[in-house]
């Protein structure tokens, strides 16, 4: 059980991979069950990293022709609703597939522990990620509130060190990074890397791409009318952050588990890890970061 967390959330160890049981047994069925066709898509993420935005903007890119930004289900519905879990939603994506529209799958599962016809049949995989101090922060409110604990009782030095040796949910951070890296170097042509940061400075550019990619570019006719940019403010955080769908709905998590649907929609800044580290702390996350992802190349810190 995690002490940060007042032993109010239980994790198992599998594979290498910290989990709760929900989206451990998720993945084990995910294993037994899933099927991958070489067309399906992959929404690869560790929690905190912006699924949430991810899955807005691709389910956004998909559905253009049919919906704009004021008749969107993103209006009304949250955007984990709209793009499928791998380790929760099994049976539904299954179903999906009898459909013409097949939209991309997310998952949080370790590359390692995908399941193996993923990679046989070399889907496309999108894997978003981000600074990983803001990803603990992001992810200290989040698990704290979940099991209903308030700041004062949940010391944020804890969680960081709960976080340090991996123990978290997905955890640890880097090794899910470096499972995806590592299976880009192999075969660059399927992964696309999207940086949190990254999409926020330049969203138009990053937009573009991951239309591209996932096989929905945008014609000349489009970027003319602004569509891409109706889709950038659809998916905003300012946006969906003020829905009602999302400041008061609830989503099933896991077979169990029952999350607001507000906690998804937090503060969305960059650099909010400056308010919560102290200089001991920088140091022993950028010596973390630099051992166990200096080879990446990727900017994490
Ligand atoms: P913060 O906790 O730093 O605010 P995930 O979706 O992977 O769970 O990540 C959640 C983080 O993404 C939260 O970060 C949340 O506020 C932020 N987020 C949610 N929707 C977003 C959006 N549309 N644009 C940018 N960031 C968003």
């Amino acid at each position: 059980t995690c002490s940060w967390l007042k032993n109010r959330f239980t994790l198992y160890k599998h594979e290498d991979v910290w989990n709760s049981k929900d989206f451990l047994e998720g993945k084990l069925l995910a294993q037994q069950r899933f099927k991958a066709d070489p067309s399906d898509i992959f929404l690869c993420s560790f929690p905190k990293t912006g699924t949430t935005w991810l899955k807005a903007l691709v389910f956004a890119i998909i559905t253009r022709e049919k919906f704009n930004e004021s008749t969107s289900p993103l209006l009304n519905t949250l955007p984990h609703d709209c793009i499928l879990f791998l380790e929760k939603d099994l049976e539904k994506i299954e179903e999906n597939r009898k459909n013409s529209f097949f939209p991309p799958i997310n998952t949080h599962i370790h590359y390692h522990s995908l399941p193996k016809s993923i990679i046989t049949s070399n889907c496309k995989i999108v894997y978003i990620y981000r600074n990983m101090k803001d990803v603990l922060v992001s992810y200290y409110h989040f698990a704290r509130q979940i099991v209903k604990l308030q700041i004062e009782d949940a010391p944020f030095e804890e969680a960081f060190d709960e976080f340090c040796k991996g123990i978290l949910n997905f955890g640890p951070y880097w090794d899910h990074i470096l499972g995806y890296w590592k299976a880009s170097l192999e075969k660059p042509e399927i992964f696309l890397f999207m940086k949190y940061e990254d999409m926020k400075k330049y969203p138009t550019t990053n937009v573009k791409k991951l239309a591209e990619f996932i096989g929905h570019p945008f014609t000349i006719e489009e970027e003319k009318a602004g569509v891409i940019e109706n889709i950038i403010k659809l998916c905003s955080f300012e946006n969906l952050s003020n829905l009602e769908v999302n400041k008061s709905g609830n989503h099933q998590a896991g077979k169990t588990q029952v999350i607001e649907n507000r906690l998804f929609f937090r503060k969305a800044e960059d650099e909010e890890w400056k308010n919560y580290f102290t200089e001991e702390m920088i140091e022993k996350i950028d010596k973390l970061i630099d051992e166990k992802l200096g080879a990446t190349g990727l900017v994490l810190k």
